[in-house]
């Protein structure tokens, strides 16, 4: 398909209620620091984003999401932002972020970009003003700032817990020298809280949105977006071990999914709707239950959510064919599209993840002593199998850079290397998320396997990943971008985004088999091989001989 069909295509989408883009669309995030950097400096920016569209529109992906690149002191890699208004000198300037956004359209491709409402960074002009503001001032009542308990306020105002590790709380001096106040933070000391109760910091958001979407962005993808409003008197609160550090099984988190935090939400999906185009929201929402998410994407609310309950489901058919056969369920029954995910920058990467032989909850990461290390070969050929499942189902997707170049987790990143907080607030406890973050191989035989032109890279790139760099693998057929580009185009040519899900019986239970139009999909999750149904083979995962579907391998077959 030539670019100009391609826009074509793009922009002919109906954009009638029930057929909007984010209904359907295939999100590819970039994580900007690990792109593609133009300058040498080791940290991608964004005029290697807009150098590298065309990549992007021949994988066939119909929209970005990219990472945070507003003005940030990079203590959580863009997370904490002291500007939400501008772009870090790292990544460029305004003047490149237009270049950018102009070039994803002019190739038919949205963009939507990270808004991280929950906190900003304390290097923030707001958070400044407050440490120099007295207790009770309106500077500090923009963040969450309380007194201590104890005879003398030694002790926090209560026993929460940052996600990443340590206490929630950190201690300020008050500008006489005396020891004071405490502000809350959920993530790292350098990301405090906003008080969301408070009107100013609403209507900041809403100047924040209108900046961006004046600009022209499609959308955003809404940071913590079950975080923001906090329970009245801040209890105390001791989170269940076995629910993972963002939000657990609990029935109420005094600091995850409050109900108030909803009314937000339709205060912006009022705001987006008065733009043109379909602008969206994503809500970045840690919550156990495809149920309790499905809230967050209510009619005026956000139009999607990740599906992280997908996300977390183990390699398993029967597994597998409850989640989605419930997030098939629960979304539509609020008008909102399933989302699919298997990777993104907070988590192990799906080609390690899905032959961890140990449990590794999510923003645990993986290290070189963690248990149960993965086999590269059996992670990748699982993650291609997944893939191809995830691409033939109903709704939009989500892909995370590097993924399409089958990229595993870097597991034996040196110590002296890790830069994710969680590392350090848990005093190497958790690996955090380094591995999934490596800058990516573009070019085998470059410097930095042409992720910069000196090859710096601000985290050390392995090896083994010369043989995994995209021209290596492009015009392939066996190659993992081939696959991805394949399944693509055919999701595109069958509508299958689009589409419905019909469960076949009839394959065992370690079969995943569904129909989608005229797709059926096969996926052998078992050990023994499985007879596979007359039709043409439009995608598999494995090269497949004869009719006989190997383990670990998913199929695509064309039925009239
Ligand atoms: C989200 C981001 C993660 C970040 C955290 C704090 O979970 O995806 O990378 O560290 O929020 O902003
Ligand atoms: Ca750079």
């Amino acid at each position: 398909m030539t670019s100009t069909e391609l826009l074509a295509d793009t922009e002919t989408l109906p954009s009638a209620p029930g057929a909007e883009w984010w209904r359907t669309a295939v999100i590819y995030q970039i994580y900007p620091r690990s792109f593609a950097d133009t300058n040498g400096d080791g940290i991608g920016d964004l005029p290697g984003v807009t150098a590298h569209l065309d990549d992007l529109r021949e994988l066939g992906v119909d929209a970005i999401w990219l990472s945070p690149f507003q003005r940030s002191p990079q203590k959580d890699a863009g997370y904490d932002v002291a500007d939400y208004c501008d772009v870090d000198p790292l990544f460029g300037t305004l003047a490149d972020f237009d270049a950018m956004l102009a070039g994803a359209h002019e190739r038919g491709i949205r963009l939507i970009v990270d808004l991280v409402p929950n906190h900003s960074s304390d290097q923030h002009v707001w958070f400044q003003e407050a440490l120099a503001a007295a207790p009770g001032s309106p500077a500090r009542a923009r963040y969450m700032f309380r007194d201590g308990e104890g005879a003398h306020g030694e002790l926090p105002p209560n026993n929460w817990e940052s996600v990443f590790g340590g206490p929630a709380w950190t201690r300020v001096t008050e500008s006489d020298g005396t020891p004071g106040q405490w502000y809350l933070h959920l993530f790292d000391s350098s990301q405090p809280d906003f008080d969301w109760s408070n009107p100013e910091v609403r209507a900041e958001f809403r100047r924040v949105l209108r900046f961006w979407l004046d600009r022209g962005v499609d959308g955003f993808r809404v940071d913590v977006a079950h975080g923001l409003i906090k329970a009245e008197g801040l209890p105390d609160y001791t989170p269940d071990p076995a629910g993972g550090s963002m939000g657990g099984n609990e029935a109420s988190v005094p600091y995850w999914a409050q109900p108030g935090v909803h009314e937000v939400y339709r205060d912006w999906h009022a705001l987006l709707a008065e733009y043109d185009g379909d602008r969206a929201l994503c809500a970045e929402a840690w919550l156990p239950t495809v149920e309790k998410t499905a809230l967050w994407v209510r009619p005026d609310e956000m139009h999607q959510a990740f599906n992280f309950a997908y996300l977390e489901t183990a390699w398993d058919a029967s597994a597998l064919r409850d989640i989605v056969a419930e997030s098939l369920r629960a979304y539509p029954a609020v008008g909102a599209p399933s989302t699919w995910v298997l990777s993104n920058h907070d988590v192990v990467r799906h080609a390690s993840r899905l032959a961890l032989t140990a449990e590794n909850p999510q923003g645990a990461g993986i290290g070189p002593l963690s248990p149960g290390q993965p086999i590269p070969t059996l992670g990748l050929r699982r993650a291609r199998a997944a893939t191809t499942v995830m691409l033939a189902l109903p709704g939009s997707a989500y892909l995370y850079q590097g993924e399409e170049l089958g990229l595993p987790e870097v597991i034996d990143l040196p110590d002296g290397a890790r830069q994710d907080p969680t590392w350090f607030r848990t005093h190497g406890e958790r690996y955090g998320r380094d591995g999934c973050r490596v800058p990516i191989p573009w070019y085998s035989a470059a410097p930095a396997y042409g992720f910069s032109p000196t090859g710096a890279s601000w985290l050390p790139q392995p090896s083994e990943w010369a043989g995994l760099a995209r021209d290596a693998q492009v015009g392939d057929p066996l190659s993992t971008l081939t696959l991805y580009r394949g399944l693509l185009a055919e999701r595109r040519t069958h509508r299958l985004g689009a589409g419905a899900l019909e469960w076949l019986g009839g394959y065992g239970d370690d079969v995943l088999a569904f129909r989608n139009g005229r797709v059926t999909v096969i996926a052998n999750l078992g050990a023994a091989p499985v007879a596979l149904p007359e039709g043409r083979m439009v995608a598999a995962s494995e090269p497949v001989d004869g009719r006989m579907l190997p383990t670990d391998t998913a199929v695509w077959i064309e039925t009239e």
